[in-house]
């Protein structure tokens, strides 16, 4: 006979497909050991309600020690009766304690259960998300490092811009990682309150203490409301928003060291570890990292979507759509430790081709904003600065030069304010330097950017 949670009203057993449809437990099963720790709060509970004796509690917490070692060692494993973890777990506790093991569920549900087991599995692993975020902005921190007087051509349009250090550029990369890892932050504070002691919707007649659960459960304070407690679902959907924009930063970064490793642009090579090769043409070498990065965005974005659509239009409070919760978080979890340290190791191995990244940055005409500033500071109009410098770009470009090749008389033909001393401007590293004000690409803000950003991991 399995271990129904109900059933006592019913004629029978459930129908097979009912109860195909219905089973959770082939994924709400790495649930247990939340589950477990909440039991253990809520049988210290019971005993000081005078639910449970000294006797029975210390058989209880006994049960529940043998039960976690069980499950951990693999020893103890939910079987096809069993409907979800909850069921497993109580099927464990009566097979230890008999009749004494039915004695927990008072003054509970599962659905304070649920709603108590899914915070404390995030919040454990938000932790264990965010301290790869830090590791994987630490390689990225440490290439910028390495980079900032690497100049490197700015792109807008994936058309050449304006010159900037590469190291700022990646540390453009690690600002939005520094943003997600202070959006879990905030996401852990909101998510801290504990459902348990709602019962089912409505709290309990049991003389139960949510606030000492709370507390022991590393909650900062229970639910202020036992319907919104079991209905809640803010915390998943607001943690697969998190992911989800996790997700498009580390698919932006992606693309870009798909770009940068091509040919074409030859700015990265990645070390042989972090790169893969091609069953048929030998000389390949493939970003599979950075690939899957960017194709990987697209399950965590879905995930968000599919549990905003499940819980938009359920009405309060506990309705079994609910269920569907927590696929969507366990994988982006699942999805977040796998890729997170593959990119970290991709980036702190690969290797920055300098020379390359030096010579492109003043293709294509990026120092002719150089040109216009120069203008401005003589008193001319930006307007009539921008005008000049395009025609100076014209006629190199008709000409197949540079704008430095440009004569004197060039330039005097063009423009009565354009002397032979522009021509000072027109050096990448001059651009750089002239860029000194805060969050600029130029050294000196880049520096201090640099340590900041430093800082910040350091003390994460
Ligand atoms: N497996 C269920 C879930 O994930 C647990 C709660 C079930 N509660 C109920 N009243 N059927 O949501």
């Amino acid at each position: 006979e399995p271990t129904r949670l109900w059933g006592a009203r019913f004629a029978g057993g459930p129908a097979e497909a009912l109860a195909r449809l219905s089973v959770s437990v082939q994924f709400d099963w790495r649930l247990a050991p939340y589950d477990l720790l909440a039991s253990r709060a809520h049988a210290r509970v019971l005993a000081n309600a005078g639910l449970l004796d000294a006797d029975e509690l210390g058989k209880m917490l006994a049960a529940l020690d043998d039960l976690e070692s069980a499950c951990a060692a693999g020893e103890f494993r939910p079987t096809v009766e069993d409907e979800d973890v909850h069921t497993a777990l109580e099927r464990g506790l009566l097979e230890r304690l008999g009749s004494l093991g039915g004695k927990l569920r008072a003054g509970r549900s599962r659905n304070d259960q649920v709603a108590t087991d899914l915070r404390l599995y995030l919040r454990d692993h938000a932790r264990g998300v965010a301290v790869a975020v830090v590791e994987l902005a630490d390689a990225l921190t440490e290439q910028a490092a390495r980079n900032i007087d690497t100049p490197a051509p700015g792109m807008t349009h994936v058309q050449h811009a304006q010159p900037v250090s590469f190291g700022h550029w990646l540390l453009a990369h690690v600002q939005p990682l520094l943003r997600d890892l202070e959006r879990l932050r905030d996401w852990d504070a909101r998510t801290a309150i504990s459902p348990l002691g709602s019962g089912a919707l409505a709290g309990s007649s049991l003389p139960l203490d949510p606030a000492a659960v709370a507390k022991e459960l590393g909650f900062s304070a229970p639910a202020p409301n036992s319907m919104d407690a079991v209905s809640d679902r803010d915390f998943v959907a607001e943690f697969l928003f998190t992911t989800a924009l996790l997700g498009v930063h580390l698919s932006r970064l992606g693309e870009e060291v798909v770009l940068w490793t091509s040919t074409e642009f030859g700015w990265v090579e990645l070390d042989d570890a972090f790169a893969t090769g091609s069953s048929i043409m030998p000389q390949k070498k493939n970003a599979d990292i950075a690939e899957l990065a960017r194709g990987k965005s697209g399950r965590l974005v879905g995930g968000l979507v599919a549990v905003l659509t499940m819980l938009k239009g359920l009405p309060l409070t506990y309705d079994r759509d609910m269920q569907e919760d927590k696929e969507p978080a366990f994988d982006a979890v699942d999805t977040l430790e796998l890729l997170l340290p593959a990119l970290a190791g991709m980036i702190s191995t690969m290797t920055v081709r300098v020379d390359r990244l030096a010579a492109a940055a003043p293709v294509g005409f990026s120092l002719a904003t150089e040109v216009a500033d120069w203008l401005v500071r003589k008193g001319v109009p930006f307007r009539d600065a921008h005008e000049v410098t395009g025609k100076l770009v014209a006629l190199c470009s008709a000409r197949e030069c540079e704008l430095e090749d440009l004569t004197d008389d060039d330039l005097k033909t063009v423009s009565e304010h354009l002397d032979p001393s522009v021509r000072e401007v027109l050096s990448v590293s001059s651009a750089l330097a002239a860029r000194t004000t805060p969050g600029s690409t130029g050294p000196g803000p880049v520096r201090e950017q640099l340590a900041t950003v430093q800082h910040k991991l350091d003390n994460w």
